[in-house]
């Protein structure tokens, strides 16, 4: 059997009679899961899943979701060579993550020669001409802005036995399986034994209790993905994938978190269920330039989602958390409202916030610590 297995985590601080279950074993030792995720028979329209999922924070997995991919039946070894064997692909060196970054080069045709005997793992930024012909958009996917937000496509491919750091992602994700067998775990960001930005340093196959406390009492989900299933994991929550099998093939869709749920895109929208990916997402540098920025749109705006308006009120109260990750707290508001403040009210409504030229929105990338997309592996 092919599978995924997701453990979603909220951390919470250990009290009194802490036990330590599970010291020095496999994450999610500790304690029984919570539960299983939510199983879906369908992706969910683009409305619904932007209420019910996006906005809510809810991961789900859609059972059969990836086998309507062309590539979910394409994408054997041999079609692989004899299509794609030219390119040159990035692939990690050692199946256990552990963030050292050493990669190698290969062409396609090369690791397929040798990737069933070596401890070697492809993680490769799918080209969108060429590869992408073979994948199509999710549903869910497909308009109300989710495309203008897509980020990034990722590649996943090894034979088996992969494990990844419990990590998060700062954006939103889909991943789609179409061969082979993968586990994950998750934690909370806010819990104070994420070390390095997005990622625990913890070893997941051996968790030590002693050192990793908050670890003690997590509670956690368990997911599982057979082949030709596709998970959705929301921006935030950690998780660890780990793979199994002889084979194991995955595709990802990452997309800037999505703020407002644009209607009109869906009245225009002409997105067939079998248009392949490569017709609406170009490579183009002035496109990527436009998804980077809508990205950091999103980044800029989501701490206030809930604030009616964006004025010095509603500031003051983000401006604690916002100094982890921006300079200037001040400047930032300032240089907000010269730019969106259309009105001069002093305060920028949600309509202005989507009106706000968005070649502007590049004017904060020097506000922000470190806003690049972080690659983290599922
Ligand atoms: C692959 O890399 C080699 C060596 O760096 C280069 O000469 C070649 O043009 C690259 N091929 C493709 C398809 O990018
Ligand atoms: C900011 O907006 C809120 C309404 O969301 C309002 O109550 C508050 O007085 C405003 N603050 C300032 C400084 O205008």
């Amino acid at each position: 059997m092919c599978f995924l297995e997701f453990y979603f985590i909220l951390a919470i601080i250990c009290g009194f009679n802490c036990e330590y279950a599970g010291h020095n074993k496999p994450f999610g030792s500790h304690q029984d899961p919570v539960g299983k995720l939510i199983e879906l028979d369908d992706f969910p329209d683009p409305g619904t899943f932007f209420d019910d999922y996006v906005i809510d924070s809810q991961p789900f997995i859609v059972k059969k979701g990836a086998t309507k991919i062309p590539a979910f039946k394409l994408w054997t070894d041999e079609y692989l060579k004899s299509k794609y064997g030219f390119l040159n692909v990035t692939a990690e060196i050692g199946k256990k993550e552990d963030r050292a970054e050493n990669l190698i080069n290969p062409t396609m045709s090369v690791y397929l020669d040798m990737y069933k005997n070596s401890d070697i793992y492809m993680v490769y930024d799918v080209p969108r001409i060429m590869m992408a012909d073979d994948l199509i958009i999710p549903k869910s996917l497909r308009c109300g802005g989710f495309l203008r937000n897509l980020q990034l496509l990722v590649m996943w491919f090894s034979s088996g036995g992969t494990k990844s750091v419990l990590h998060s992602d700062s954006i939103d994700n889909i991943n789609c399986l179409f061969d082979g067998e993968l586990k994950s775990q998750v934690e909370d960001e806010s819990n104070n034994w994420v070390k390095n930005g997005a990622y625990s340093k913890v070893d997941v196959e051996r968790v030590d209790m002693n050192i990793y406390e908050n670890f003690r009492n997590i509670p956690w989900w368990h997911a599982i993905m057979e082949k030709g299933d596709c998970l959705f994991i929301p921006k935030g929550w950690y998780h660890t994938v780990w793979s199994t099998g002889n084979r194991n093939l995955a595709v990802n869709f990452w997309f800037a978190h999505l703020l407002r749920f644009d209607d009109e895109d869906c009245n225009n929208n002409f997105i067939k269920d079998d248009t392949p990916l490569s017709k609406v997402y170009s490579d183009d540098p002035k496109s990527q330039r436009q998804r980077k920025l809508e990205e950091y749109r999103s980044s800029l705006f989501e701490p206030f989602i809930h604030a009616e308006v964006i004025n010095e009120t509603h500031f003051d109260e983000f401006m604690e958390e916002a100094k982890q990750y921006i300079k200037e707290p001040r400047e930032y508001l300032n240089e907000l409202l010269k730019i969106c403040d259309t009105n001069h009210d002093s305060a920028i409504d949600w309509e202005e916030v989507f009106q706000c030229p968005i070649e502007n929105i590049k004017n904060f990338e020097l506000l922000f610590e470190d806003t690049e997309i972080k690659r983290d592996e599922l």
